[in-house]
């Protein structure tokens, strides 16, 4: 038997699914403009998240809920636009589908007309189900998102591990299982004790990608500015930064500055 992984042209739902029944880790990372999400798709990385973090790390905001969605709209646009190959995921932000579910599908549809975002991923389980249902019946593909929901965390308090109790972990994989036979087509395990993510992915069909959800998981996601190093105040301990990017940078910059200063630049090869 050929041990040779399959070839993706384009990624999609279901083959992300597809990959799970193989036994092929997906990757998905963050992006929201175009240069990055050209370099991040040339990677072959699987699925590229517009994700609600561009509150943060784009938008300098504490918390992801003051996004709106003209804002995801934008990324998600840029993010489009460089795209060949990765399935595009895209978060409705907070605000945009706790009200109603219809309010959720038109968000939703919003997204996918103005953007041509590939899906969107909404935070909850139980409690958003009539919403997820109302955008699956639409035809527009959901991925979940369980465990730290940051768009929750004025009711958390804190964004330390969650699901550590026999309770809330049990909630968890009822909340998963709703999600899959709801038609999700993957789900995103976040902070949550590794145990836990193994067991959640045992025991659903559709892809569990994990943040900070430990090996068990069926993909792994981060935040591009985190694995690049380019936030260097945010170290949890799920985190793997392949690049020190906040220092090479900033090194790179003052390195103009004195020339510059110096009139070392531009010389005179790089003038006309
Ligand atoms: O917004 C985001 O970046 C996310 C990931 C942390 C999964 O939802």
């Amino acid at each position: 038997m050929s041990t040779a992984k399959k070839e993706y042209k384009r990624v999609t739902v279901k083959s992300l699914v597809d990959m799970k029944k193989h036994g092929e880790k997906i990757s998905m990372l963050t992006a929201y403009d175009y240069s990055m999400a050209k370099i991040v798709d040339s990677a072959n990385v699987d699925v590229i998240l517009v994700g609600d973090s561009a509150s943060n790390v784009m938008a300098g905001h504490e918390t992801t809920l003051p996004i709106t969605l003209d804002q995801m709209i934008y990324h998600a646009t840029s993010v489009i636009r460089a795209v060949e190959r990765a399935l595009v995921v895209v978060d409705l932000p907070f605000g945009s589908y706790q009200s109603d579910s219809k309010e959720a599908l038109r968000s939703a549809i919003r997204i996918m007309k103005e953007s041509g975002g590939h899906a969107v991923k909404l935070e909850g389980g139980e409690e958003i189900k009539e919403s997820v249902k109302k955008i699956l019946k639409a035809g527009i593909p959901v991925m979940g998102h369980l465990g730290l929901t940051p768009q929750s965390i004025y009711k958390f308090g804190t964004y330390t591990v969650r699901a550590k109790e026999e309770e809330e972990a049990e909630k968890l994989i009822a909340d998963a299982q709703l999600l899959e036979r709801l038609g999700c087509f993957a789900i995103v395990l976040e902070k949550i004790p590794a145990a836990l993510t193994k067991k959640v992915s045992e025991s659903v069909s559709i892809p569990t990608i994990g943040i900070g959800g430990g090996k068990h998981a069926d993909g792994q996601v981060l935040v591009i500015h985190d694995l690049l190093g380019m936030t260097h105040e945010f170290n949890p301990r799920f985190l793997r930064r392949y690049m020190n990017l906040y220092e090479e940078m900033g090194n790179a910059i003052s390195q103009y500055v004195t020339d510059v200063k110096s009139q070392d630049f531009p010389n005179d090869e790089e003038q006309y």
